[in-house]
């Protein structure tokens, strides 16, 4: 056998296929700081070995053959956060876009951002608005990255804009809000995944996760490797999902 045969046979036996994989995965990447405390380490070393463990979840979501993957990075109540720890998570994240995005880019990833920009400072709001516009093409995976985001916010903004663009009430119906969410045009989340352990939602995908289906691990962000990934997606492939219709 050749060296690329075996390897696929090893794969397809350490990952048999899924009869059903979600389309769209959401992420809450949570649990950094404790992965860092139980090392003795600062919190910000935590959070650097999330960014660090981006890059082996992506390659593992492009394996399964995740389309849209939503990661949840930082959300709109991380600001009160004391300033060290958001002004490291700010830094953290102008030099992951540094860093990745030229990888990314070749490997068709077209990055989009959901959340507010206004309050991210200037250089990084650049650094944002450059990776969309260099990836805006890119088919692989789309790879959606809440920063600032907050599923609240993101109600009133889009009902901001409903009353700016003078639509009638009887226009209003559920698929014109989803279309002014920060999310128009890309499916609903069919999983979201929480790491460390915690059972809420915390602001992230609150419309459109209204369906989807929700599984924890207790395990921490920056553990949570290709293994994780799929034992979630066996998870999901197991569950009924029945939409409030009877069994089918
Ligand atoms: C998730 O890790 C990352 C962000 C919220 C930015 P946390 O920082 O929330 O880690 P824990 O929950 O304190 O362990
Ligand atoms: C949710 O995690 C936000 C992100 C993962 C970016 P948090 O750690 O902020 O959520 P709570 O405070 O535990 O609800
Ligand atoms: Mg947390």
């Amino acid at each position: 056998m050749s060296s690329q045969a075996e390897k696929s046979e090893q794969e397809s036996t350490e990952y048999p296929p899924l009869e059903k994989i979600p389309v769209h995965v959401g992420i809450i990447m949570d649990g950094n700081g404790r992965w860092a405390r139980e090392r003795g380490l600062p919190r910000l070393a935590g959070h650097r070995a999330g960014v660090e463990n981006l890059r082996r979840v992506l390659r593992a979501a492009v394996e399964f053959g995740i389309q849209v993957l939503t990661l949840y990075a930082f959300s709109t109540e991380n600001w009160g956060r004391p300033e060290e720890e958001v002004r490291g998570l700010l830094n953290l994240m102008e030099r992951a876009i540094d860093r990745e995005l030229p990888e990314l880019h070749r490997e068709g990833v077209q990055i989009r951002h959901i959340g507010r920009l206004e309050r991210v400072p200037e250089r990084l709001k650049q650094k944002i608005l450059h990776a969309l516009d260099l990836t805006k093409d890119n088919q692989r995976l789309i790879l959606n990255v809440a920063f600032n985001y907050g599923g609240r916010a993101e109600i009133v903004d889009a009902v901001r804009r409903i009353i700016e663009d003078g639509v009638l009430p009887n226009e209003v119906d559920e698929a014109l809000i989803s279309r002014y969410l920060y999310t128009a045009g890309l499916p609903d989340p069919d999983l979201i995944i929480r790491t460390s352990g915690e059972m809420r939602v915390s602001n992230f995908l609150i419309w459109q996760g209204a369906y989807a289906e929700y599984y924890v691990t207790p395990t921490y962000w920056p553990d949570f490797d290709k293994d994780e990934l799929y034992k979630a997606l066996v998870a999901f492939s197991r569950r009924e999902r029945r939409f409030g219709l009877l069994p089918g």
